[in-house]
């Protein structure tokens, strides 16, 4: 057990570099069993996530090797088409090779998912586009057994809701259906983008990925193909928020700016001051935040996955905010853990309510999630003395070197292991 042990005060200034998102690569990762061959991924974060699944894909058969940030992906004729379940414990977003395993063996054995800290966490959309696909399913002894003995046939599905996953599931059994497939009202995330560009790097027929409309027209095989992932807006937002925080000056460099649109409206409004280039950001934060209220919501809208980090910086507020969380059911756990750093945030339903306050004070929290973590490394930059954050793996999940970053821009900060 890790833990990250934070000493506020640091004001942040310098520049930190960020490498492609972790939630484009898993299911790059993962889209490269369409296709035998070599695959080549650059890019690519050193977090816990991406070896997750590559341990997920080399049980299905494939090889990865890793070279500094590019993985490369052998992946053989024959494929074993499962997850078992102590995979897909570890990590949740292993459902997501259901419809490429469907489109190449026409067999897919998945341990089912069970809710996680986020709530219940279904996966029905995924599977009803699946059947409308052709599949069908039955839960045995926990494993979900998806088969399509005749092969998927393309359909027209529309989304009940623009899920992530479900448009990223449907996208890769469509490629190599019988057929046309239409996804009506599917996400519109950059990732989902860049995974329709690997596909159509391998040779898949994509077009609108990126709109709420994807059309695909399924061939019979796929190349092998070499991809660089789309940065990660999600680590660039976390160091710009961690610049606000503490008031500091940070330049995020190669990054989408453009994909954190949203993100840097609100950290606008809450007071801090920003430019943009083609592929860098900087951000100057305010001595003290001012107030906002937004809502969570699918791209281009606010991020939840920033949300976290967001109440950590409006802790700090000269007013009270409120942040509507409209993706999950129940991401809240880090609210009580903030709340021991002196925060005052409550919950009324969905809604979070934080009276800022004007000082935090350092001492033990827990890091529930990957998000949740970030945060609480954030909101200890700036308490007095020191705030250990326990459950340091939950971090490494979704971000490289996350002390070692934060310490390249000024701040203290150690990790230890327990
Ligand atoms: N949902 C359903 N039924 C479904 C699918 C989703 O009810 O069949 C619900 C979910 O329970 C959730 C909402 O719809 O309440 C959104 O779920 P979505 O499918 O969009 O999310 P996901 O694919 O499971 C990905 C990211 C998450 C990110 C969300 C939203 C990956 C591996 N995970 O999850 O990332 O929060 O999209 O943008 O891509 C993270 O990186 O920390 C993280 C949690």
């Amino acid at each position: 057990m890790d833990q990250l042990v934070v000493t506020g005060g640091a004001r942040l200034s310098g520049s930190v570099a960020v490498l492609g998102a972790k939630n484009a690569v898993l299911k790059h990762l993962v889209a490269t069993l369409l296709a035998p061959g070599t695959h080549r991924i650059d890019n690519v974060p050193s977090i816990l996530d991406v070896s997750l699944m590559c341990d997920v894909i080399n049980h299905i058969g494939a090889t990865c090797r890793f070279n500094g940030s590019t993985v490369e992906v052998d992946v053989p004729d024959e494929l074993v088409p499962e997850a078992p379940i102590d995979l897909v414990r570890r990590m949740r977003a292993s459902i997501i090779v259901l419809g490429a395993l469907l489109a190449r063996r026409g067999v897919a054995r998945v341990a089912l998912p069970g809710g996680d800290d986020f709530g219940s966490r279904p996966i029905d959309m995924h599977l009803d586009g699946l059947e409308a696909m052709g599949a069908s399913f039955e839960l045995v002894h926990g494993v979900l057994v998806g088969s399509a003995p005749n092969g998927l046939r393309g359909a027209d599905v529309h989304l009940e809701f623009p899920s992530v996953g479900a448009t990223e599931n449907l996208l890769l059994a469509g490629v190599m259906a019988r057929g046309s497939t239409t996804i009506g009202n599917a996400a519109r995330e950059p990732e989902i983008q860049d995974l329709a560009e690997f596909l159509s790097r391998m040779g898949a027929q994509v077009r609108g990925a990126g709109t709420s409309t994807i059309e695909i027209d399924g061939v019979s095989s796929l190349e092998p193909a070499h991809h660089r992932a789309v940065p990660d807006r999600l680590e660039a937002g976390t160091y710009l928020v961690a610049a606000a925080m503490t008031g500091g000056e940070v330049t995020v460099t190669d990054c989408v700016p453009e994909h954190l649109r949203m993100e840097l409206r609100k950290l606008g409004d809450a007071g801090s001051e920003y430019e943009v280039g083609k592929d860098w950001v900087t951000l100057r934060g305010p001595d003290r935040p001012r107030p906002v209220d937004f809502a969570t919501l699918p791209y281009p809208g606010f991020h939840t996955d920033m949300h976290p980090q967001m109440v950590a910086l409006l802790s700090l507020a000269n007013g009270t905010s409120v942040i509507t969380e409209n993706i999950y059911a129940a991401r809240f756990r880090y609210v009580g853990e903030l709340n021991r750093l002196g925060a005052d945030v409550q919950l009324e339903g969905q809604h979070v309510i934080i009276r800022g306050v004007s000082v935090l004070s350092g001492c033990p929290v827990d890091a529930c999630d990957i998000r949740a973590g970030a945060a609480l490394v954030l909101a200890g930059l700036r308490a007095d003395g020191y705030t250990t954050v326990t459950e340091a793996q939950h971090i490494d999940r979704g971000y490289s070197d996350f002390a070692g970053k934060l310490r390249s821009l000024g701040a203290e900060i150690v990790r230890e292991t327990v």
